[in-house]
């Protein structure tokens, strides 16, 4: 089936016994604009929106695997555009927005994924290391969310989705660093939905707890191995599974949810 065919097969599903199916979530013709695209949760995220029909910016401070990702998703390039960003940095992050911008004329969803982590003691963390993770992971949230935000304001509506971490809702024995800059997601989530709520703009966090991805895989095997032992239901998550959540949160279905921090741990946390 061709990409048009397809398109058009999602608006006009079939009805059965006379009763139409609803198969429109509202994120066909979508735009996306997905941190940290270039593999792991963030490439399975750009998938995920791109399989149900959106326009998906891949937006990734490791720019030749992030056209890599881009190529495999979409060859054709019709649907996905892969650009270059530091989201720690002010200048970077407006210059990529813009380029979005102009290929697409607007941006509705922003997924802020980028992160970066090092699983290491209170003592071993050095002050660099700090304002690395912090520059990324919450500096970077909060830049890209305002920079979105204003856009989404201005034009009507839209959705932001932060992941997260269960380490931000958690404790750990490690990554200090790591679990305050997601707590602090987790916070400025709620700040942002508060400021964002009358004009249409919902931002949420999801938060997961362990998922197969490069970041996983570089704790080691045997600590990944440890963790998963840990999991009430017996293995690691999937980028599917965090993709159809945050797809789910970015649909028009999810317009009364707001502010929320979604758990996705296999029952890590119960609450
Ligand atoms: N994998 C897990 O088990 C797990 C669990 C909980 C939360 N998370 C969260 O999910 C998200 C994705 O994790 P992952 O496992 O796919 O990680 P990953 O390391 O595989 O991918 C992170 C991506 O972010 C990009 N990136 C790093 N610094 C950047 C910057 N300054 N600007 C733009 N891009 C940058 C990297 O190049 C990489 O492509 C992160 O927010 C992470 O904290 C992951």
């Amino acid at each position: 089936m061709s990409e048009t065919d397809n398109m058009m097969a999602i608006a006009n599903a079939p009805s059965t016994d006379g009763v139409a199916l609803r198969s429109d979530d509202g994120l066909c013709g979508k735009t996306a604009f997905v941190t940290g695209s270039a593999q792991g949760l963030g490439a399975g995220v750009a998938q995920g929106l791109w399989d149900r029909g959106c326009n998906v910016v891949l937006a990734d401070v490791n720019a030749r695997s992030n056209e890599a990702t881009a190529h495999a998703i979409d060859a054709d390039g019709e649907r996905v555009q892969a650009l270059h960003v530091d989201v720690g940095d002010p200048a970077s992050a407006d210059e990529s927005f813009r380029a979005a911008l102009e290929r697409w004329g607007t941006v509705d969803i922003l997924v802020n994924n980028a992160a970066v982590t090092a699983a290491r003691s209170l003592w071993q963390i050095t002050m660099d290391e700090w304002d690395d993770v912090m520059s990324v992971n919450l500096r970077g949230v909060f830049i890209m969310s305002r920079i979105a935000g204003r856009h989404m304001r201005d034009s009507g509506g839209g959705r932001i989705v932060n992941i997260a971490s269960l380490a931000g809702q958690m404790a750990r024995p490690s990554g200090a660093h790591y679990a305050a800059s997601k707590g602090g997601v987790i916070a400025l989530t709620r700040v942002f939905a508060s400021e964002l709520a009358a004009d249409g703009v919902t931002v949420n966090a999801v938060a997961p707890a362990i998922v197969d991805t490069p970041m996983l895989q570089a704790i080691g095997a045997e600590r990944v191995q440890q963790l998963t032992r840990q999991v009430p239901v017996g293995r690691a998550g999937t980028t599917e599974e965090v993709a159809a959540l945050v797809a789910f949160l970015a649909s028009d279905d999810a317009g009364y949810i707001t502010g929320a921090t979604c758990d996705i741990n296999g029952g890590m946390l119960m609450r």
